[in-house]
């Protein structure tokens, strides 16, 4: 029997299984032994198989196996090891296509570990809850999180790109990622007692959360299921769960006799639930945990509404686009700049106006590698309308601006039609003076530069008109 020692990461492991290929050592004759995990980063980014003095040419692999093998190394089974030298070794010895038979055990047991891996890698992106705390006079973000599988290097650069924005550390007892708006760093995992337990932010949550709890949907097989138990204790939310389970009878009781037809209808239950009486920053960090309709889940964080309090004057888009989702700030991508840019044409200061949206998670579906919009339904409109009208509540605007269909549907109802109805005021709900105009991305989709001009023209000839019905009302 032959020990090879090797770095237990997929790097590690590819190096000393291409050289134990190379000395034509089989499968049975191989104890695979770990070296000691004291290096900060193992690499599975950045490092590259060193296959110096090593013929790999002979042992070409499927890709599809370079991926399962790289999703399996960070399984935290040790027997992944040999199990995927010995598929290796099958590959190259007479089964190429050993990856097709799904029944063979060697191969139902690696998809079962890349399964497993790739569940935790998604349970991390939907669990991890970073805390603001002060550091050398910033604000920093830390998580805690125990993960199942060694899945924090593989999982970094997705929380780089989606929290570019902040500075962060998340903490785990096996590996720590860090990311200094610069730069993503790994270091070794950590106790818990280093992630900090508590903050401002965290009791807002906790309100937050006792406020959307909705008893009559509890299913607590279906909660464990999605957010297994050991998850719990980092999530704020959860350690009122067990308040609020005891407590679910009489609050359903109070519910069902609070409804008029004494039944609660499953349509309410989606609806954004803003703590009352909360004032606008409180309402922000309550909408950051919003999870009244699925949007959630795909966007990166809320974006909330943003602008003067009072304000005569509030703009209204549809929802929060690509750039936006990853910058936590309304309009700030192509048509925020087109908006700039006619705002700028038509005398108003940007910052002058409140500026929200219909819909304050970015709703997409993957095209390759981009995330296309996809305009929002009725139903998401619906979930997120208390959180506009509690924004209309302290914004207070005499004259609201609806960018688009999204936001004039909101104002009049289904039967609105841009094309036809912009450029008019009328009351709403919204504001005693609405007006419907175009969305700045209908003019950077315009099929021709003709089209394009005129659209451009009405679109700052309705924010002149805006502007002026402001001022008009300011004394009134
Ligand atoms: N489109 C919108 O409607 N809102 C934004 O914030 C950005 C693009």
């Amino acid at each position: 029997m032959e020990q090879i020692t090797f770095a237990p990461t997929f790097a590690g492991w590819q190096r000393a299984a291409r050289r134990a290929l190379a000395r034509g050592i089989a499968p049975e004759a191989v104890a695979w032994e770990e070296l000691g995990d004291d290096q900060p980063s193992l690499g599975i980014f950045g490092e590259e198989a060193d296959d110096s003095g090593v013929d790999v040419s002979a042992f070409r692999v499927p890709r599809s196996f370079v991926a399962l093998a790289e999703s399996v190394a960070c399984h935290r089974d040790p027997r992944r090891w040999g199990l995927l030298y010995r598929a290796l070794w099958r590959l190259t010895h007479g089964e190429p296509r050993l990856l097709d038979l799904a029944v063979d055990p060697d191969v139902h047991a690696l998809e079962a570990m890349e399964k497993a891996v790739r569940r935790e890698v998604h349970k991390m992106r939907a669990f991890v809850r970073f805390r603001a705390v002060a550091h050398e006079g910033a604000e920093w973000h830390v998580a805690w999180f125990e993960p199942e599988h060694h899945i924090v290097e593989r999982n970094a650069p997705f929380f780089r790109d989606r929290f570019a924005g902040m500075r962060w550390s998340i903490l785990t007892p096996d590996r720590c990622a860090h990311w200094d708006g610069e730069h993503l760093s790994i270091t070794a995992g950590v106790p818990r007692s280093e992630a900090p337990s508590a903050d401002a932010v965290e009791g807002l949550w906790r309100t937050y959360y006792g406020n959307i709890f909705n008893p009559a949907r509890v299913k607590t097989r279906a909660m464990r299921k999605e957010m297994p138990k050991r998850y719990w204790k980092n999530l704020p939310e959860t350690a009122i769960i067990p308040a609020l389970l005891a407590r679910a009878p009489v609050r359903v009781e109070r519910m069902i006799a609070a409804s008029d037809a004494q039944v609660v209808r499953p349509e309410e239950w989606e609806l954004a639930r803003p703590p009352a009486g909360a004032d606008w920053d409180a309402l922000r960090d309550a909408a950051h945990s919003c999870r009244a309709c699925p949007l959630w889940h795909d966007a990166t964080q809320t974006v909330f509404g943003e602008g003067p309090r009072p304000a005569g004057l509030m703009l209204l888009g549809e929802q929060p686009g690509d750039q936006e989702d990853r910058a936590g700030h309304a309009f700030v991508g192509p048509a925020g700049k087109l908006l700039d840019a006619a705002l700028a044409e038509a005398g108003i200061e940007r910052g002058g106006a409140y500026l929200t949206n219909v819909v304050k998670h970015f709703k997409w579906e993957p095209r390759g590698k981009r995330r296309m919009h996809r305009t929002p339904g009725e139903r998401e409109a619906r979930a997120c309308r208390p959180w506009l009208e509690a924004e209309l509540r302290i914004v207070q605007p005499r004259v609201v601006v609806c960018l688009g269909a999204t936001a004039a549907t909101a104002a009049f109802g289904p039967g609105v039609r841009v094309a036809r109805d912009r450029g008019e005021f009328r009351p709403s709900p919204l504001a005693p003076h609405t007006l419907v105009t175009w969305h700045p991305s209908a003019l950077l989709r315009a099929p021709d530069p003709d089209t394009q001009a005129r659209q451009r023209a009405e679109f700052v000839a309705d924010l002149r008109a805006a502007l002026r019905r402001r001022e008009e009302t300011r004394a009134a």
